[in-house]
């Protein structure tokens, strides 16, 4: 028998209904209702189509990691929610839902913060996470450098994006491919059987004075930009554009510039783990590039699962357990949704 508090989690700050239950570090269930082909006409994700969503998938989610996990609602010990960052609309079905369980069952709550979570997932994993270490989060939402020296107590933030995100940046270049929303599996999957060195693309921030100001910030925007002013002139030209390899060469701007940085924040702080997590972290060349550098530097490196990196309820009650297992405080149960909760406040 695994050891333990059993912890129910519900996720819902973007198009994901993500309900999970774990025990301890052992995961027991991770139920995913996902909205995101009501999104896809849209090229993105509809903040009031999401929350509908969230409420019709809520009480069938729930009843599907119980059913999975077999465990009944009275046997947990905790109720975890993400209280943001996150759609305003998404968060408060997800955070009404925690509330309606905690309250009725006479159970703690604990308001968690969304990044955070990606960051806790990996002990389901590879178990308990090296302290410290230095997280690289890379979703649709988000792109951050954090050092996290204990994740159930705060979280450093070292840098993020000044523009676009890097989850966003491949579903943009995906639309200007003529390639389904969300974009990042399609390039992946594109760019598998493309040249990665056909067309050189900028790597954002790299230069030297950049480098100065934005040592450990993204930013890739221009990227975008140079991938549509591309396309455009192949157009122009009358030429046919090489799907795979605008996609190999995109990707390979952006996992150049994320496993860079992230290694060169590393070694700065003296750190010899590298987390990568968010959506983005699912992605075969991120994974293959960063493993591949680290290790000639003597750093490792943990990714969890695909699975486990998309949104999902499963990182919310892995976060959760840990943070009953070292005796935090939990939320009150008026906790807010705050859609941009700061990522150095890990319970609301
Ligand atoms: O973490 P996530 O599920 O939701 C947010 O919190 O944003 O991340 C979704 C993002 C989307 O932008 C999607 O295109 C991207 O992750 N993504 C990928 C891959 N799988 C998902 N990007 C690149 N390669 C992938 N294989
Ligand atoms: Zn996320």
């Amino acid at each position: 028998m695994s050891e333990g508090p059993l912890v129910l989690g519900i996720e819902t700050s973007c198009d994901e209904t993500g309900v999970g239950i774990v025990r301890g570090h052992q995961l027991l269930a991770d139920a995913v209702a996902s909205s995101v082909e009501e999104h896809a006409r849209f090229g993105g994700v509809v903040p009031e189509v999401a929350s509908r969503a969230h409420l019709e998938a809520m009480v069938p989610t729930i009843e599907r990691a119980c059913e999975t996990a077999g465990v009944r609602l009275h046997d947990v010990d905790a109720i975890a929610v993400t209280s943001g960052p996150g759609l305003a609309g998404a968060l408060l079905v997800g955070v009404a839902a925690a509330k309606s369980l905690a309250l009725g069952l006479g159970k703690p709550i604990y308001g968690v913060n969304h990044l955070a979570a990606h960051v806790a997932v990996d002990q389901l994993e590879h178990g308990p996470l090296p302290e410290p270490c230095l997280a690289l989060l890379v979703s649709g939402g988000h792109s951050s450098l954090l050092r996290v020296e204990d994740v159930t107590v705060g979280v450093d933030p070292m840098g993020a994006t000044i523009d676009d995100a890097a989850g966003e940046a491949f579903d943009k270049v995906a639309r200007l491919l003529g390639l389904p929303f969300p974009g990042g599996p399609h390039i992946d999957r594109a760019a598998a059987s493309g040249s990665s060195v056909a067309i050189d693309f900028p790597r954002g921030l790299t230069s030297r004075r950049d480098l100065e100001r934005h040592r450990f910030d993204f930013s890739f925007s221009g990227l975008k930009t140079a991938v549509a002013r591309w396309v455009e002139a192949q157009q122009r030209a009358g030429a046919t554009i090489d799907v795979p390899d605008v996609a190999a060469s995109f990707q390979e701007a952006v996992c150049d510039v994320l496993t860079r940085k992230a290694l060169d924040a590393a070694v700065s702080e003296g750190i010899e783990d590298i987390l990568i997590g968010g959506g983005v972290a699912a992605n075969s060349r991120l994974r293959a590039m960063a493993v591949e550098r680290a290790t000639a530097r003597g750093i490792r490196v943990r990714v969890p699962r695909p699975g486990l990196c998309t949104d999902n309820g499963a990182m919310v009650a892995a976060l959760g357990a840990e943070l009953v297992t070292r005796g935090r405080t939990p939320s009150r149960l008026d906790l807010r949704a705050d859609s941009s909760q700061p990522i150095t406040t890990v319970v609301a």
